[in-house]
């Protein structure tokens, strides 16, 4: 027998995979449901553009073919809608594939990350990967950003600082003054990567945007993704935003083909589709409206959201999440330093309402 513990690479062992929660169809199978209401993954629920799906349609005829490995079509719309040059783009297989890109190009044993926490788990996970120190810095109790004990956390050995805006999975944006000061207080060599996965969503006047100033920095490293305001999650399409000359190493660890064609075709249709993405976001609005007001109503308290998803304080997320899953409503618990909370992904308006009433009943036991 091979002792695969001792051959693996050090540290690999430490790692926690991934463990997705049941599907809809196991959900079903479990609890006899003929329902599932899915709001445990921050999808649009909405779904994907018309103008996408039409896309996709046009591009399977063509599958026998590899994609274009730089994702040009792609890189050269995102460039054009962000008023930016396609040499500042790069296309991910997600932007997880980017946190995990980022994280190879810089990353070695011993240097170190900081991160906000609680926060979303992959900028920890792509550290963890290189054997690099992952710093957690805690949010203030209201869950707002503490950048100056940010900064304070910044070390000889820090290459990445990372911030999420809004926040997965507390909601809460970065102010651009935040941003700005924090960009001035970190040395030359440091990255500050941006997630601006949720930013769409926002209607907040003081979160950060990535304006020209920011953009001409070259410590600057802004994220997108497909799978949110623009309903691609399972297509894997993110990107990011920086300076060529960083793009020009992290091209140097990405794989040849990082993303597929049905993907590249389908995000820059969707790119186009404003009358989508209007809806999505007066969607994720109205959402926001409904579980204020019913949540006041019923005294349950919850984190102002700024995203498509809601922070709900239920005292115990994980049986609130397991009481909720009997009545076919999928929702999310298990946050480190979150145990008293559930996140629920805005959903359409009879799954909001449906969810509401679940949790009236749940939180009233
Ligand atoms: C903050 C944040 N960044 C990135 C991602 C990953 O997005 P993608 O589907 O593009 O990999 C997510 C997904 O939940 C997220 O919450």
């Amino acid at each position: 027998m091979i002792q695969l513990a001792e051959r693996v690479r050090r540290g690999v062992a430490d790692i926690q995979p991934y463990t997705p929660g049941l599907t809809d169809d196991e959900l079903k199978h479990k609890y006899g449901l003929s329902r599932v209401v899915k709001l445990n993954a921050n999808e649009n629920a909405l779904g994907p553009s018309p103008r996408a799906l039409e896309a996709i349609r046009q591009e399977l005829a063509t599958l026998h073919h590899y994609p274009d490995g730089g994702s040009d079509l792609l890189r050269r719309a995102i460039a054009e809608f962000h008023g930016v040059e396609p040499e500042n783009v790069l296309a991910g297989n997600g932007s997880d594939d980017l946190i995990k890109l980022l994280s190879e190009t810089f990353l070695e044993e011993e240097d170190e990350i900081v991160v906000p926490f609680p926060s979303f788990s992959q900028y920890a996970f792509g550290a963890q990967v290189m054997r690099a120190k992952v710093v957690s810095v805690p949010l203030r109790p209201d869950f707002s950003y503490d950048v100056e004990a940010m900064a304070a956390a910044v070390s000889p050995r820090t290459k990445l600082v990372y911030v999420c805006s809004p926040n997965n999975p507390t909601g809460n944006v970065l102010t651009q003054t935040q941003a700005e000061w924090l960009l001035s207080r970190l040395p030359e060599r440091v990255i500050l990567v941006m997630d601006l996965a949720y930013n769409d969503y926002s209607q907040n006047p003081h979160r950060v945007m990535e304006n020209a100033r920011l953009l001409a920095d070259p410590r600057v490293v802004c994220l997108h993704t497909f799978s949110k305001l623009y309903g691609l999650a399972g297509l894997r399409v993110g990107y990011g935003i920086a300076h060529p000359d960083l793009w020009g190493y992290v091209n140097r660890v990405r794989e040849p083909f990082n993303v597929n064609r049905v993907g590249q075709r389908a995000a820059a249709a969707a790119l186009g589709d404003e009358e989508h993405r209007d809806r999505s976001r007066r969607h994720a609005a109205d959402s926001r409206a409904f579980y204020e007001r019913a949540l006041v109503e019923t005294g349950i308290p919850f984190t102002p959201p700024e995203g498509n998803f809601i922070l709900v304080r239920t005292g115990d997320g994980r049986a609130t999440t397991q009481a909720l899953m009997e009545r076919g409503i999928m929702v999310r618990a298990g946050f480190a330093g979150l145990d008293a909370y559930v996140r629920i992904t805005f959903g359409l308006p009879d799954e909001n309402e449906l969810c509401v009433e679940a949790l009236k009943q749940v939180c009233r036991r």
